[in-house]
This record gives C-alpha cells, structure tokens and sequence, in this order.
C-alpha cells in the first residue's frame, strides 16, 4: 500500500542519517536499551530463525544475532536504503544474516520458516489494514509454534498521561501513534489468528512488548 500522510514511520534524510543519535537524544540514552530488553524477552534463543518487519538501523538485529549464534538465522526487512545501509554496517557480514529492501506489508517471499517475528516501532505508523496485512506476514512466515512480537507504544489513556507523554503522542508523534494507543492490540492478534496473547510494559507503563503465538 501506498505510505500514508499519516504516518512518520517511512523514516527520511536527516533523521535517517541521523536516526540512532537521534533517538538516544530523544529518550535520553534509553532507546538501544529498551530496544536489547525486549529482543531479550521475546524468549529468542540459539539457533533460532528470526524475521523483523523495518528493522531500521539493526539495533534489534545486533541483539538478536549475538543470541542466535551461527546455527541461527536472521532476516531483516526495511524500505529505507540508508537504514539498511547502517544495519549491515552495525551487524556486518555474516552468512546467516540478510538484509532485505522489501515492504512489510505487502506479500513475502517467507512461510513456516521462523520461530519469531518481530517489529519494533513500526506498527503503531501503519494504517490499520496494513497492520492487519503485516500479521498476516508474521503468520505466514512462522512455523507453527513460532511467536509474533510487537515492541511498540502501550495502551492508555492519553489524556490522563504524564503531560510530556502527551505532547510526544499529540505533537510531536504522527496521528496514527495516537490512534494506535488507544486501539485493541490484542484483538488484532486474535483476528490474525494468534493464540496466547501476552504483554510485557516497560517504560513506566507506556510501551509493550505484545507476543502472540502461531498454533
Ligand atoms: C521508527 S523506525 C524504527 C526502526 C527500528 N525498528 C527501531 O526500533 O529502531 C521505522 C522503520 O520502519 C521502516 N519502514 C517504514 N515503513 C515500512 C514498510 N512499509 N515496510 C518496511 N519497513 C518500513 C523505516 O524505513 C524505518 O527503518
């Protein structure tokens, strides 16, 4: 699908030259942390095979390559050149890693070969039915028994959130975050077919890793 006015996720120019730097200024050192946390708690392992819809500048994908190891493989997709430019430079080249331009959205050349798929700041910018059609490539790309996981914004009540969250959401973030935070994750999750839906918070309560598992 086309991007949408919407969203800010198509991330360009400065501030994907600049994005890491960027986004350490932002949540004051925090970001690669929390981003390594929630590899962590996906309950990857050694050996795994692992897909990430917009990996960015692959600071996921350096965590979870250090985990899987040799025997494991890792995929990770983005439509931004300079993004994916920096993630091979972050991970470098290892046989068992690839880097792919590709949509998230739309359809994908993988099925029944990961045991995790993940995203992380990615869904809460698409419009709903292209969150709806990036499940489907986390469905389609798991093996049964392989786990979805979104690291993402939280739900809550926007207005009753720490003044600073709500001026990120309103003012600086696109309309889409704000939509996102307030919508059923869950359901999604159900409706892509998901079991086992699981929320882990962190950052005070504002983002979430959301699991669910392909039976
Ligand atoms: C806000 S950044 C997040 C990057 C990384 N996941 C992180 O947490 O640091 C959003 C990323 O999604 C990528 N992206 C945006 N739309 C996409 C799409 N339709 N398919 C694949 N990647 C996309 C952007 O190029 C960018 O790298």
């Amino acid at each position: 699908m086309a991007s949408s006015e919407r969203s800010k996720v198509e991330v360009k120019g400065f501030e994907a030259k600049y994005y890491d730097e960027l986004m350490w200024l932002i949540t004051l050192g925090q970001y690669h942390g929390l981003i390594r946390r929630s590899v962590r708690d996906t309950g990857v392992s050694a050996g795994h095979h692992v897909i990430e819809f917009g990996c960015g500048t692959g600071i996921a994908a350096s965590e979870f390559v250090k985990i899987i190891g040799p025997n494991g493989r890792y995929v990770g997709v983005d439509i931004s050149p300079i993004m994916l430019e920096k993630a091979k430079k972050k991970v470098g080249d290892l046989p068992n890693v690839a880097f792919l331009s590709l949509r998230a959205e739309e359809e994908l050349p993988f099925h029944d070969e990961f045991d995790i798929a993940y995203t992380s700041f990615v869904f809460h910018g698409f419009e709903q039915p292209d969150r709806m059609a990036l499940l489907k490539n986390a469905w389609e790309a798991l093996r049964s028994g392989g786990k979805m996981c979104i690291f993402d914004y939280a739900s809550f009540d926007i207005e009753k959130s720490n003044p600073i969250v709500k001026y990120f959401i309103t003012k600086v973030e696109c309309p889409l975050a704000a939509e996102f935070v307030m919508s059923d994750l869950g359901e999604m999750f159900r409706d892509a077919g998901f079991t086992n839906y699981s929320e882990k918070l962190y950052a005070h309560g504002y983002l979430r890793l959301a699991c669910g598992e392909k039976p």
